[in-house]
């Protein structure tokens, strides 16, 4: 199937601009003129100077003019692909990274671009999100370059029923690429809700297109509330981010560099030894795995009962306190009961 070009798609952020802050960041203590800029990245000076506006706009501090030269006051926290790519070196992530200044969803994105036929490891990303889309038809709600909204596409040979596995791979990788930042330790409620104390700071909505046998492509669309300074009245209770938890900002940067790896090395872990070294990993690190009192809702029932360990399909084994014995949870919403 033809691959889209990245040029096709409307919105994304030019790869020039991309390249003029690579530029910019890379040489952060240096004045760099705007001829040797414009030489580089192969467009005209008065082309660097509308970009850098571009950039003053975007929140990004760059001191100086055409003449003297320009350079970069605080490398921005933006998750421009040219940067990332060379850290994800060795990656299937480094190959194509889209990014977006604002769109509707990362992972609407993606599923269009696994349907185009994009490559296994694409990823997508945004700096906001107008429609973010949460599990069960909820919305996600994505406020500018405070979050990471990322989508990635997975064209894993797995039949569907081995899919669920993958929410939790993804659900792993978070959770380690956070713990470092936390002053206390994230836990995971079932299947790859980020918790902090009581509240969620990350989700991850899993969506494919399949055959009966077998998986056509996967995206797995990852939110993390990083530097929210603080969350909407609605979602004051329930929700939180990085930095409300811990007081000081982090670099959405580093973090997805580091979420990013971790999908890479459990994703291939599990490719290579299957779902035991996930599952295991599951139960060391999440509360929800085995004993803990829950309320579950399905698409057609609510049900309390208490946690009995998982599947080897990665489905959540529920004891039902109604005595009608162990029920498989395949999807459904999970919520801490007394
Ligand atoms: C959840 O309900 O917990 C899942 C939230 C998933 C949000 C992410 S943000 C990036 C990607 N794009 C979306 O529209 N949703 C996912």
């Amino acid at each position: 199937m033809a691959t889209k070009r990245i040029a096709e798609l409307p919105g994304t952020t030019d790869r020039r601009i991309d390249a003029l802050l690579t530029l910019l960041a890379e040489n952060a203590t240096i004045v760099i003129s705007g001829a040797k800029i414009a030489r580089e990245i192969g467009v005209t000076r008065q082309q660097v100077w509308r970009w850098i506006e571009t950039l003053r706009e975007l929140g990004v501090r760059v001191k100086g003019h055409p003449r003297t030269g320009y350079h970069i006051e605080r490398v921005p926290d933006i998750l421009v692909p040219q940067m990332l790519s060379h850290r994800l070196y060795g990656t299937p992530f480094a190959r194509r990274i889209y990014h977006f200044f604002k769109i509707d969803s990362t992972n609407s994105v993606a599923m269009h671009l696994g349907e185009a036929g994009d490559l296994h490891g694409t990823v997508v990303l945004a700096e906001e999100q107008t429609a973010g889309r949460g599990r069960a038809g909820r919305s996600w709600t994505s406020e500018k370059s405070a979050g990471i909204y990322c989508s990635v596409l997975l064209r894993p040979l797995i039949p569907p029923a081995h899919a669920p596995l993958l929410t939790l791979v993804a659900g792993l990788a978070a959770r380690d690429a956070v713990a470092e930042e936390l002053n206390s330790v994230p836990d995971i409620r079932w299947p790859n809700d980020l918790l902090v104390g009581k509240r969620k700071f990350a989700g991850i909505l899993t969506e494919m297109h399949a055959e009966p046998d077998r998986v056509h492509y996967a995206v797995i669309g990852i939110g993390i509330n990083v530097n929210q300074s603080k969350m909407p009245a609605d979602l004051a209770d329930t929700a939180t981010s990085l930095r409300i938890e811990t007081g000081k900002s982090h670099s959405r940067f580093e973090l997805l560099i580091r979420l990013l790896r971790n999908l890479d090395r459990y994703y291939n872990q599990f490719l290579a030894e299957g779902a035991a070294p996930i599952l295991r990993r599951f139960a060391q690190v999440s509360s929800y795995f085995k004993g803990k009192r829950v309320r579950i809702t399905t698409a057609t029932e609510t049900f309390t009962g208490t946690t009995a360990g998982l599947e080897p399909s990665g489905v959540l084994r529920v004891s039902r306190d109604d005595g009608r014995g162990i029920a498989p949870v395949i999807s459904g919403d999970v919520a801490e009961a007394s």
